[in-house]
């Protein structure tokens, strides 16, 4: 049967899962990615989208590829919706996936939404937002001596890679923050222009998404994602990190675009989802198209702390699937992808009903860690992600994996050795996923664990923790930090 071509746009391992579930999907003979990885020429049925030999990455040349070669685009990342992609494809008629720039401000200004979901009465932590140092610090001072018990987070207003937020345990944690996101040395570069300052708020985060084409909302699956580079625990890495990165907050775990996840979230029953779309999810949407004439379509994240006694806050909004929640969430996805995709672009939400599987899948990101090179090689030490790291190093041990155990490509490429053979590359900080799944998050945890040992590069490094302080029979767990 000729099938449908779908395109899927990502770099990421996300991507890699989303091109993973549609090459499920019975109607979809063929998916292409970019600019895509290694990793999305490893899946039966998909490839990369080339243009003399190289990967596609402007919105021109996405366009044109897709214009002669797919029916569908399915857009991962928010930097391509928030410079215009979708209006791009609608314009030419073309069928793409996800919100059009004006919505994508959503993620884009983390002020504007906190501001716009405060004043729709969404449930939010207390906040400020500036664009004077000053005032951000006077804010901070004032905060610090009338809330001696409270912290803060610091959070750059832009786009920065999910890692813009500062979680402080301090004053000075949280003054530095400010100097070092809007004054110098301007980590989160522009993104820092202005800042979001809000009370850190304790309970347990929660990842929840949603689907929307406009008229229904409908809830996808939750996840938790573990944000932070180092367990807690991890002390010494922490500080080392700080020392070799040059933060002068050398207790600061620092965050990152994510370390691994598991899903379902325990957390989360009937009457939790209930709420969350009552109080949060659906009058975000009907609340910013009333505020601005656009609808939301596309799949919208909400970064939630669900207090103890169970009421959930939102803590930041983004316009699309998480990096590493996709990778967790999207093997449990029984549902069609491109029907889904369709009833997205058509309105037609209402009819869809969503099928999961109800085991567990967990996912460990392993990322480029710390390396000391040793003087023969030039010396030098890099703290790792999500601070500097070296990249370019050889991946192996993945044929050593158990089958029924996915891994989603991160960073990676292939290039050719000496023998003329092909070789898989690092390529970035984050590098590859993990995903194991199981009758129980324990199960899961377990085989993960065992087979993310088997695989190897260069300063590889990964939590241990990831769904530790969710199940009830810790595990032993060796290896890891290397
Ligand atoms: N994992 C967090 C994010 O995708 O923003």
């Amino acid at each position: 049967m000729p099938g449908h071509k779908v395109l899927v746009i990502d770099s990421g391992g996300r991507g890699n899962s989303i091109a993973h579930a549609f090459t499920r999907s019975d109607l979809v003979s063929h998916v292409y990615v970019a600019p895509g990885n290694a990793g999305s020429e490893l899946m039966e049925r998909c490839s990369l989208a080339t243009k003399d030999g190289n990967p596609l990455k402007s919105i021109k040349d996405l366009l044109s590829f897709a214009r002669e070669n797919v029916d569908l685009t399915f857009v991962g990342p928010e930097g391509y919706l928030s410079d215009g992609i979708i209006n791009a494809f609608q314009a030419e008629g073309l069928r793409a996936v996800g919100p059009v720039k004006e919505a994508a401000i959503l993620e884009g200004s983390k002020c504007y939404t906190k501001d716009l979901l405060q004043s729709l009465g969404v449930p939010v932590p207390t906040f400020a937002n500036f664009s004077d140092p000053k005032e951000a610090g006077e804010y901070v001072r004032w905060f610090c001596s009338s809330n001696p018990e409270k912290n803060l987070v610091v959070k750059a207003d832009g786009l920065a890679a999910g890692k813009g937020s500062v979680v402080c345990s301090s004053l000075e944690e949280a003054l530095s923050a400010v100097e070092r996101i809007m004054v110098s040395p301007r980590i989160f570069g522009d993104a820092g222009s202005k800042v979001d300052i809000e009370e850190r708020m304790e309970g347990r985060e929660l990842m929840f998404f949603a689907l929307s084409d406009g008229k229904t909302v409908l809830p996808l699956q939750s996840a938790m994602d573990y944000k932070q580079a180092f367990a807690p625990e991890e002390t010494a890495a922490i500080r080392n990190f700080n020392k070799v990165a040059g933060n002068p907050n050398l207790d600061n775990n620092p965050n990152t675009g994510g370390m691994g996840g598991f899903s379902p979230h325990p957390w989360l029953d009937e009457e939790l989802i209930e709420k969350i779309m009552d109080k949060i999810a659906i009058p975000t949407i009907r609340g910013f198209k009333e505020k601005t004439g656009h609808d939301y379509i596309g799949i919208i994240y909400f970064g939630l702390m669900v207090t103890p006694d169970r009421e959930p806050y939102v803590l930041e909004v983004n316009v699309r699937m998480g990096d590493p929640e996709a990778e967790v969430i999207l093997p449990r996805l029984k549902t069609d992808m491109y029907l889904l995709s369709e009833a997205l672009l058509d309105g037609t939400l209402d009819a869809m009903k969503l099928v999961w599987s109800r085991d567990s899948c967990i996912g460990i990101c392993a990322i480029s860690g710390r390396v000391v090179k040793p003087l023969s090689s030039g010396g030098g030490e890099v703290p790792g992600y999500p601070g500097a790291h070296f990249t370019n190093m050889p991946i192996t041990g993945l044929d050593k994996v158990d089958n029924d155990v996915l891994v989603y490509h991160n960073g990676t490429a292939f290039s050719s050795d000496a023998q003329g053979g092909r070789r898989l590359f690092s390529t970035g900080g984050r590098v590859l996923t993990l995903v194991a799944r199981g009758g129980t998050l324990n199960e899961a945890r377990a085989k993960a664990y065992e087979n993310i040992k088997r695989i190897r590069f260069s300063g590889m490094r990964y939590r241990r923790d990831i769904g530790l302080s969710y199940i009830q029979e810790p595990l032993e767990i060796s290896g890891g930090q290397k």
